[in-house]
């Protein structure tokens, strides 16, 4: 007879649901796998009455999280109630009862992550995340256990569906930000309140967790820069395209020799890398490391099952410790420790695409480069777009690389020149 571990679910939204239907769906073939039956105890949520597309005993059913908590019976707990409280109250009650636990946590993982592992490993109990990044992409699997052997150098991220969708409709369409906007949400992939996906912040939440996994650094949210999307026009995804790039929020980390680079913005990619077609909702984690050279992930970043799979791998992973008793077997945060400074975004060069909006008559130009020239930016092209006697017009600039403080010091002088009508869009070419 198969060994049983049984789990405790706290959180019965559209993704416990989703761990549920696979959990049941796919039982038998779990335990002819594993030859370890995932038992599904008891499922914690504040809402047991409304109706979900998946049935359940009502027997199991509770509100009170505790039940599950003091259950010694419990080996796994399942936090999919997302948000820092009551989360992280859960996530450490279950730690210190020496239960082990998955969470879809990103937010708590990237903003308290430092807290929740130190408090796993003193009760030598684990933390899994597979489905805090990536959605069903099996992107820490392949970090932890794939690249083991490796140093990774760097990882560029498309890990927001929601502002790849908008960028890829503004792009594919023509339209502008809002309407990309609205039809994400007529969609059901953007939130009604869509800060955290559009102007980076879930991203940075993700590329915060794979810097701390990859690195062995406390690196945390707000090591992050972060840059969303609300600035980038219809035009700009135009402009790029005939330069030959494709406009992404990219979630980048690199580290090397001293130095670490942590940032989500929105970056130019040329089209003739991967990331570049990288479309719609899709997610996409490039990585390169010292062994593989390298890498790239790509899958659904987000939904139901997608997501059901990534916690479910995780649960088999612990079900297969819990089961050996192998305590060698660390299934968090690993890899060889760096020990390097994060760089701040001021003294990261990058080559810029910058759209000014400035009058069409002479020496206009000469007054944009002067002040370039003065903060030793150096012009590599530039494209007026259309002709406007007195008026203003897109003027399109590619420079060579330039230190972000020295660009951000020149745009604030540019900006003021009585010629200059809008505040310039600046975004990064990145060198992938
Ligand atoms: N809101 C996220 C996205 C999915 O748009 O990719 C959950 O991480």
């Amino acid at each position: 007879m198969s060994k049983i571990v049984n789990i405790g679910l706290i959180g019965f939204g559209t993704i416990g649901a989703g761990v549920i239907k696979v959990l049941t769906k796919k039982a038998a073939l779990l335990e002819k796998k594993i030859g370890v039956r995932l038992l599904l105890k008891k499922i914690c949520d504040l809402d047991i009455s409304r109706r979900r597309d998946v049935s359940v005993d009502k027997n199991i059913l509770t509100k009170d999280a505790s039940w599950i908590l003091n259950d010694e019976n419990i080996n796994i707990v399942v936090e999919l109630i997302g948000g820092i409280h009551p989360a992280k109250e859960i996530i450490l009650r279950a730690l210190r009862s020496k239960k082990h636990v998955v969470t879809a946590n990103k937010a708590l993982l990237a903003e308290e992550g430092e807290e929740i592992f130190k408090t796993a490993a003193e009760n030598g109990v684990d933390v899994c995340f597979e489905a805090s990044v990536g959605g069903g992409i099996p992107i820490i699997k392949a970090l932890r256990e794939g690249f083991v052997a490796n140093r990774i150098e760097s990882i560029y991220g498309i890990i927001n569906g929601t502002s790849n969708y908008i960028l890829t409709q503004m792009s594919d369409k023509g339209c502008d930000f809002k309407s990309a906007l609205f039809a994400a949400r007529q969609k059901g992939y953007a939130e009604k309140n869509p800060t955290l996906d559009i102007d980076g912040i879930d991203s940075a939440h993700k590329i915060a967790i794979l810097a701390r996994m990859c690195f062995n650094q406390p690196i945390c949210f707000k090591d992050v820069y972060v840059e969303g999307i609300r600035d980038i026009d219809g035009s700009d995804l135009q402009y790029a395209d005939e330069l030959g790039f494709a406009v992404k929020l990219l979630a980048v980390t690199k580290c090397g020799g001293p130095d670490l680079q942590i940032r989500v913005h929105p970056a130019l990619v040329p089209k003739s890398h991967l990331l570049a077609h990288v479309d719609g909702v899709l997610n996409a984690i490039f990585v390169n490391a010292d062994l593989v050279g390298e890498a790239l992930f790509y899958g659904q970043g987000a939904g139901q099952l997608p997501t059901a799979s990534a916690v479910v791998s995780d649960l088999v992973a612990l079900a297969g410790k819990i089961t050996t008793q192998d305590h060698n077997v660390c299934l968090g945060i690993g890899q060889d420790k760096r020990h390097c400074v994060i760089r701040a975004i001021d003294d990261i060069e990058s080559r810029y695409y910058l759209r000014l909006s400035a009058l069409d008559k002479p020496a206009v130009l000469s007054q944009i480069s002067t002040i370039l020239g003065k903060y030793g930016i150096s012009i590599h092209s530039v494209i007026q777009k259309g002709r406007r006697r007195a008026e203003a017009v897109p003027i399109v600039m590619m420079t060579h690389e330039a230190k972000g403080k020295k660009l951000r010091q020149a745009l604030a002088k540019i900006d003021k020149l009585a010629v200059v009508k809008k505040k310039t869009v600046a975004i990064r070419v990145e060198r992938l």
